[in-house]
């Protein structure tokens, strides 16, 4: 599948995409990943591997849906099947979801829906939970809230600082959203309203 991944940052669940197809894991190819800030950690490692990226900064453009526009533009321009939201800062309208109709998938950090919105960790901690996790899933206009594809779950550490939370729940990030694209690209994956069926998932 040609995937295109849209970065707002540092890009580590870019990363383990990158190093799943480098491994012969994932079959698919990153046609393009598309960054809302020059500054991403992510572009160097798109510089790294030789992949093409785009800078598309909202503030360029009059109002949200011509920045959602160009960027439809570009990942339909570049043949992409799925959309992968990998620490994208922004949220998607109408305008950009009505392009991809179920094709944008979102990894989050806790186990939805839980801990919506921003600082999941932070608020996982503040809650008391003892068990939190990460989710990858369908975006729709509801915020970090769309069908659940696959979740991961992590304990809470008395102990824990939202630091040390957040590196534990990210290396569940990176084993997740590759294996979520891999169940997509298979042909495996059927949503039926809310309910997300993979076929012969093993866990
Ligand atoms: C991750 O924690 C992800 O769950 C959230 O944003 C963070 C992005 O990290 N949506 P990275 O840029 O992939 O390293």
């Amino acid at each position: 599948m040609n995937l295109g991944v849209l970065v707002s940052g540092r890009g580590s669940n870019l990363q383990a995409i990158i190093d799943a197809i480098e491994s012969g894991k994932l079959q698919d190819r990153i046609s393009i990943v598309i960054s809302n800030r020059e500054k991403a950690y992510a572009i160097e490692r798109c510089k790294k591997h030789s992949i093409p990226y785009v800078v598309i900064k909202r503030k360029d453009f009059p109002s949200r849906e011509e920045f959602e526009r160009a960027m439809v533009d570009i990942l339909k321009e570049r043949g992409v099947e799925l959309v992968v939201l990998a620490g994208f800062m922004s949220i998607l309208t109408k305008t950009f979801l009505s392009a991809f109709p179920m094709k944008v998938i979102n990894i989050h950090p806790s186990l939805i829906p839980a801990f919506q919105g921003l600082n999941a960790q932070k608020q996982a901690l503040e809650y008391g939970a003892k068990i939190t996790g990460c989710t990858v899933h369908f975006v729709t206009e509801e915020l970090d809230n769309g069908p659940v594809i696959v979740q991961a779950c992590v304990p809470v550490l008395d102990t824990d600082t939202e630091e040390s939370l957040s590196e534990r729940i990210l290396s569940y990030e990176h084993r997740i959203l590759p294996q979520a694209i891999k169940w997509i690209s298979q042909g495996r994956v059927k949503v039926e309203g809310r309910i997300v069926k993979v076929e012969g998932a093993k866990y």
